[in-house]
């Protein structure tokens, strides 16, 4: 069908051409032609050369005179995707995708220039590792196992809270099989004072984003031991826990991510946590909520209750690595994520600049920039997987 129509155009054009411009123009209009057959027959087929004369003016700044970005926040756009550039410029110019850079850029660019631009820069070369500094190209990439990662990082917290999250300290709460975004959110709050603990803030102070986030996954992970304890009245604790199962689960095992478990935690710990919440010095307005009218035999009586219960496995999925995520960003990306022939509305990743594709996957993260394949693919990603991953492209 693609080749009938591309014949179809040369048989139509071929006259005009040949009274327009002599014979070596036409042949090599009918070579292109027949190499990337128009989409729609009706328009005249791209011309590079006028691409490359507008590129250079009013592209080259950023993108270089071939394509070959000046600066690592700007994408290299050689050897991307003809249609994709299109696609791009167009969304530029209409505020769809938002960069006041290209809004400029953009700025009475007509149809055809834009293809004329996108068929110039779609053919220039993008040298292997790109979007790397040169002196870092050519490097293998190392891939990382993220619970081991994790595991390393909260070296100093297994002091208080077990090596594998299981504390053996009275007060001292187990973070084993506690939601990975629970965690998360908890050490921000100590580390933003929200929740005060001087011990805690100064422990979580040099923490990164990233430190956080493996920490998390490495302790969501990790199997949780019964702690049962407490002098209060299990029994009566039990029946006290109806109020907490909608959001705390049966028997103190929660399965959302974000409430804490609470089965097997350590009932000292849990006698503290819920007066800090009744005396408004742990603020959540849920939980004050929730608590505020108990007495403290009735705190007793839960705290004893959870800590018997026997703790569920973990819930929390394990986090991919980068092997594991590039498999799946090939299948619409292409091998080292150089673009599918098949799909030339997906752009080419491989060899784009490592700034900007941390940028990018952001971009799609936040939902500042729409896309709803590439919406679903960035929403899990934490951000020591968008970095990595931006390296493992950027060297291709
Ligand atoms: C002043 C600097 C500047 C100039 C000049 C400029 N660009 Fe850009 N361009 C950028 C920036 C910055 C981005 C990234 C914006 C974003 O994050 O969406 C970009 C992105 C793009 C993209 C999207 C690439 C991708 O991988 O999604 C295309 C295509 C593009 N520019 C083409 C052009 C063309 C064609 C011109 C000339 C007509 C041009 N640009 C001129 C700065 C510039
Ligand atoms: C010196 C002992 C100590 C060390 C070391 C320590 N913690 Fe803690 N941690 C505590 C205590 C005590 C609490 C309870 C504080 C409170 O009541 O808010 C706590 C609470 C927590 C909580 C809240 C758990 C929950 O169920 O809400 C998290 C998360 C946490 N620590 C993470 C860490 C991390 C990560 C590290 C290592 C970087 C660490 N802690 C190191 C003593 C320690
Ligand atoms: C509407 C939902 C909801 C209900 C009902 C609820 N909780 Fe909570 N609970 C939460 C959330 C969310 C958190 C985490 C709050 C935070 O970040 O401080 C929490 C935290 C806690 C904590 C702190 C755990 C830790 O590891 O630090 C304890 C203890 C607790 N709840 C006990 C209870 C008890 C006991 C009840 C029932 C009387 C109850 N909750 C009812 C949602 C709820
Ligand atoms: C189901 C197909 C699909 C999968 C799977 C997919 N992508 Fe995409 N990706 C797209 C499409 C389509 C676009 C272009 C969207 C647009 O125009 O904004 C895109 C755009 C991108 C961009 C922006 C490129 C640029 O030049 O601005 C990056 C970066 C990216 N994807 C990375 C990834 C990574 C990393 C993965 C794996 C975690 C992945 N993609 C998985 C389809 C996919």
């Amino acid at each position: 069908m693609r080749i009938r129509l591309a014949s179809l155009f040369i048989l139509a054009t071929l006259p005009t051409l040949l009274l327009l411009s002599g014979c070596s123009r036409q042949q090599e209009e009918s070579t292109k032609a027949q190499q990337s057959p128009a989409e729609q027959p009706a328009e005249p087929p791209a011309d590079p050369q006028a691409g490359k004369a507008l590129a250079a003016q009013r592209c080259a700044s950023c993108h270089g005179e071939e394509g070959l970005s000046t600066a690592p926040q700007y994408p290299h756009l050689a050897g991307q995707s003809a249609d994709y550039i299109v696609k791009a410029l167009k969304a530029y110019q209409s505020g769809e995708r938002q960069s006041p850079e290209m809004k400029t850029a953009t700025e009475g660019l007509s149809e055809t220039d834009m293809r004329n631009l996108a068929a110039y820069f779609s053919q220039q070369q993008l040298p292997v590792g790109a979007g790397l500094p040169e002196a870092e190209r050519g490097q293998p990439f190392e891939d990382v196992d993220p619970l081991a990662l994790g595991q390393q990082k909260s070296a100093a917290c297994g002091g208080c809270h077990g090596a594998d999250g299981n504390s053996a300290i009275p007060g001292t709460p187990s973070l084993a099989a506690l939601g990975d975004e629970y965690l998360v959110l908890a050490t921000h709050a100590y580390k933003g004072g929200m929740r005060e603990n001087d011990v805690m803030k100064g422990m979580v102070a040099a923490l990164s984003d990233d430190d956080i986030d493996l920490i998390a996954s490495y302790y969501a992970l990790q199997v949780r031991k019964p702690r049962p304890g407490g002098d209060g009245d299990k029994v009566i604790g039990e029946q006290l826990s109806a109020a907490c199962t909608s959001c705390h689960g049966e028997h103190g095992n929660s399965k959302d991510p974000k409430t804490p478990s609470l089965a097997g935690q350590d009932a000292q710990y849990l006698v503290v946590a819920i007066t800090a919440y009744q005396q408004g010095k742990r603020k959540h307005e849920v939980m004050q909520g929730a608590v505020k009218e108990l007495s403290e035999a009735e705190v007793r009586n839960l705290a004893t209750y959870f800590s018997h219960m026997e703790p569920a496995p973990p819930t929390a999925r394990k986090p991919m690595n980068v092997s594991e995520l590039v498999e799946r960003c090939n299948r619409c990306h292409g091998e080292d994520g150089r673009g599918l022939e098949a799909n030339p509305a997906f752009p080419r990743i491989g060899g784009q600049s490592e700034a900007y594709l941390v940028k990018a996957l952001n971009a799609y993260h936040s939902e500042v920039r729409k896309n709803r394949f590439m919406e679903a693919m960035s929403a899990p990603l934490k951000g020591w997987q968008i970095k990595l991953l931006a390296r493992y492209y950027a060297g291709k």
